[in-house]
């Protein structure tokens, strides 16, 4: 059998982002349901979100990012061989989101696949796009978080009507002489598989907001600085930390204990809410626009969700 030889490393090229227009406050839910801003901005970290209408859907709000980052990256559509799409709020599940994304964006004939593991996604999403190049698999590959979380949100329920949104971000993945995608860490916890949930396709997402609170602010730190170790990297090196968007809480919780005095923490959550596997590529994308992070930077990121899941890995900026 022969064995094709891929690049000794891989990196990221460029990243985009997209959130719908619409914007819809505290105040806005505050006036629909039991709730107010004093309770979600200290409980969650939420200011505001972007909610999608009905006419745009999870797959349009992935196609507008996955442009962004191509077209920064560039590439022309016919560079990318592989297209992959970590979602969990597809509004059906057959056919994927990958095949269909690439096919707007003029990609002809990818490798297309989606991988559902929540909030957690775009991490393990990037990490089998590392893996990919690195084996020889693909040479550049197309890497996007879409959610459209608010059509599987209860909008009469409180506990998660306030917390979750919509929005999408990529990454453009190719070849490098040096590895500048650090190793992945990634785990799950099946047996706490009940605290997220959509329990069948007539139901809404609900979450044991506790449950998940407790396991996210002691089984994580040391999966960050773990992470750090693998890449061989000093916390106290990073750029930034950018965690999944859950709750600035844990954000903060998670960023005391990793000890990255110098790091921009992402905190995007504020304006975009939780938008499950978009919020890892949303935030970072928003973080380089903003200038934040600089050229050579290197970021930790650390998705955490449904499953439960987790998974991360250090990047280098482009
Ligand atoms: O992205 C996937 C991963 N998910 C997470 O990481 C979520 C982790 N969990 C959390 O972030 C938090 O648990 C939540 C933000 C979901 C909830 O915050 P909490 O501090 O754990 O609140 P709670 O669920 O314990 O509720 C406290 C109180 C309750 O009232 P009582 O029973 O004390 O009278 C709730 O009914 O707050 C009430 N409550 C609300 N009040 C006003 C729940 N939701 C609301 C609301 N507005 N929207």
């Amino acid at each position: 059998m022969k064995t094709i030889q891929g690049a000794p490393g891989a990196k990221i090229l460029a990243f985009g982002h997209y959130q719908p227009s619409k914007v819809v406050t505290n105040a806005d839910l505050s006036a629909t349901m039991d709730t107010n801003d004093e309770w979600i901005q200290s409980r969650v970290g939420i200011r505001e979100r972007r909610i999608a209408t009905a006419g745009e859907s999870e797959i349009d709000l992935a196609v507008q990012a996955g442009g962004k980052a191509l077209a920064a990256s560039g590439l022309s559509a016919g560079d990318i061989d592989l297209v992959i799409v970590a979602t969990c709020t597809l509004e059906a599940q057959i056919p994927n989101a990958a095949a269909r994304v690439a096919t707007r964006l003029g990609i002809e004939a990818p490798g297309a696949f989606d991988v559902n593991t929540a909030c957690s996604g775009f991490c393990y999403a990037l990490a089998l796009a590392n893996d990919a190049v690195r084996a020889g698999s693909a040479v550049n590959v197309l890497v996007i978080g879409t959610e459209k979380l608010s059509q599987w949100i209860d909008w009469t329920d409180r506990s998660t009507a306030v917390i979750f949104a919509d929005g999408a971000g990529a990454a453009v993945v190719g070849p490098s002489d040096t590895p500048r995608i650090g190793p992945v860490v990634w785990g799950s916890a099946g047996d706490k598989a009940d605290a997220i949930m959509i329990k069948d396709r007539g139901s809404f997402l609900r979450q044991e907001g506790q449950t998940v609170f407790r396991w996210a602010t002691t089984a994580l730190h040391p999966v960050a600085k773990e992470i750090c170790e693998r890449a061989g990297v000093d916390p106290a090196d990073l750029a930034a930390f950018v965690p999944h968007q859950a709750n600035l809480r844990i954000i903060e919780a998670i960023a005391r204990r990793l000890g990255a005095d110098k790091a921009v923490i992402a905190k995007d959550i504020v304006l975009a809410g939780n938008t499950s596997a978009a919020s890892i590529p949303l935030a970072l994308s928003r973080m380089v626009e903003r200038g934040e992070v600089q050229s050579g930077g290197l970021v930790l990121l650390l998705g955490f969700g449904a499953g439960l899941t987790y998974a991360g890995q250090v990047v280098e900026i482009p």
